[in-house]
């Protein structure tokens, strides 16, 4: 029997990446301010969304998970939120069209503040200061009192997934996300595309279903799910404190769960079976992740899902895997094949960011475009091999033009890394090289369920 849950139970664990807080008191005082606050999310939403990934692990949908690397009270815009949701949008348009399966889809965002870093401390010149742990912790300013972790920072936070939340859910349902208004940003993408060639052919296709339903008399009016759609949150639960602080019980089901966020993670550096991370999340109710790198043993991950999923419920869990496009093939399938040996249900999903992060001569952190793409196109490959689903994707990315990856139509460079390098931490996919990929990915999927039909 698993010792007795509670929401303060991962205390007693060790817990790494969580920040220094030199007042105690004032610490206290924020986690029971916080307590005291309405959930971000309803219980009922996280069920939701955990139905739709039990269809993703069945085989019968496509989750799209997306956003920020680290949110910034900094770059908080209206514009900003409806930049990435836009293009979030626009992706899965695409690859509801490739995949010809509905698109769960979830952002990073509305709470993606906290980072896990290499190193406690950072060095500059001669002076070393605590790293920076995202806005919710500290500031990225390299002075002693901006990295000093400021509980109060954490209400900030709050506040701003708050209202970042009450945008994203009018987007949703006000009429922004229509079906129509989505196919004419993607038509814009692809005539604005050195490659428009290579995606007309699709759009046209999209136009033509479009034209086709409209004769049928299906039309936003007559059909108000082309009006609107489903869209989730999501964050890594890094900063147990906020976490615990927003843990809820939900009075229809008397289960606890965490309430800032549908969806919450645990990442590669936190992820140990006997950790306070995974101590937290084995007790909420949400539909949670995995990141799985790596240094993740077989053996481990078999550990992992027993203790987060012991009931192996499809939707529940989700593993992330983030290896660099050249280490999917020697390390994935064996994970699949203990997965499947065992009879788990699970979400495989590929984060092509995190394995393929390099620095370039002149300091800046990069993620060749090519190599993210190459990530997706190998793990869809194992997949295929083994027979199971390649059910989704998690991408770092952006809806603002920033020049962060190098490659993509664009052709960004090296040297064009400084001309918008806005990222508060890892290197973000601009707009146009998410649309680039998207597209690309539903020609693949849409390619090889033709050749699988033939094949039947
Ligand atoms: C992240 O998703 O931003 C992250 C830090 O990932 P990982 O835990 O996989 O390194
Ligand atoms: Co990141």
């Amino acid at each position: 029997m698993p010792a007795k849950w509670t929401p303060e139970s991962w205390r007693a664990k060790p817990a790494l990446q969580l920040p220094d807080y030199r007042d105690g008191a004032a610490l206290a005082e924020a986690e029971a301010r916080l307590a005291q606050l309405p959930p971000l999310v309803f219980a009922g939403e996280a069920r939701a969304l955990k139905s739709g990934l039990a269809e993703v692990a069945n085989g019968k949908a496509f989750l799209l998970q997306g956003g920020d690397c680290a949110e910034s009270f900094a770059e908080f815009s209206a514009d900003t939120i409806r930049d990435t949701f836009r293009v979030i949008l626009q992706m899965s348009a695409a690859l509801t069209y490739g995949a010809a399966m509905p698109i769960v889809k979830v952002g990073r965002i509305a709470g993606q503040f906290a980072k896990p870093r290499s190193a406690p401390t950072e060095k500059q010149g001669d002076e070393e200061l605590p790293s920076y742990r995202g806005d919710i912790v500290n500031d990225i300013a390299f002075t002693a009192e901006a990295r000093e972790p400021d509980p109060a920072r954490m209400e900030r936070a709050y506040s701003q997934a708050a209202s970042a939340l009450n945008l994203l859910r009018a987007f949703a349902g006000g009429g922004y996300a229509d079906l129509h208004n989505v196919h004419r940003w993607n038509l814009g993408f692809v005539e604005n595309s050195p490659q428009a060639d290579k995606y007309r052919a699709m759009a046209d296709r999209i136009s033509e279903a479009i034209a086709f339903m409209e004769a049928c008399g299906i039309t936003p009016e007559t059909a108000p799910q082309l009006k609107k759609t489903e869209f989730f949150t999501s964050h890594e639960a890094l900063l147990l404190p906020y976490e615990q602080a927003l843990a809820r019980i939900d009075s229809t089901t008397g289960n606890w769960y965490a309430t800032s966020a549908h969806f919450v993670w645990v990442g590669d550096r936190t992820r140990q079976p006997g950790g306070a991370h995974v101590e937290f999340l084995r007790g909420v109710k949400n539909p949670i992740g995995i990141k799985c790198g790596p240094s993740l043993a077989t053996d481990e991950l078999l550990d992992l899902i027993d203790i987060l999923n012991p009931k192996n419920e499809p939707g529940r869990l989700t593993l992330i895997c983030r290896y660099g496009a050249d280490k999917v093939a020697e390390h994935l399938p064996a994970l699949i094949r203990a997965v499947e040996h065992e009879g788990y249900k699970v979400v495989w999903s590929c984060d092509p960011m995190h394995g393929n992060t390099v620095k370039t001569e002149t300091g800046f952190k990069t993620r060749p475009f090519e190599r993210v793409l190459k990530e997706v196109e190998n793990f869809f490959a194992v997949h295929r091999a083994e027979g199971t689903h390649a059910g989704g994707v998690h991408f770092e990315m952006t809806g603002k033009d920033v020049t962060e990856c190098i490659g993509g139509a664009q052709a960004i460079t090296a040297e064009n890394l400084s001309d918008r390098y806005h990222t508060h931490c890892d290197p973000r996919l601009n707009a146009s090289q998410a649309l680039e990929l998207a597209f690309m990915l539903a020609e693949n999927i849409r390619k090889e369920r033709d050749r699988s039909k033939a094949v039947a």
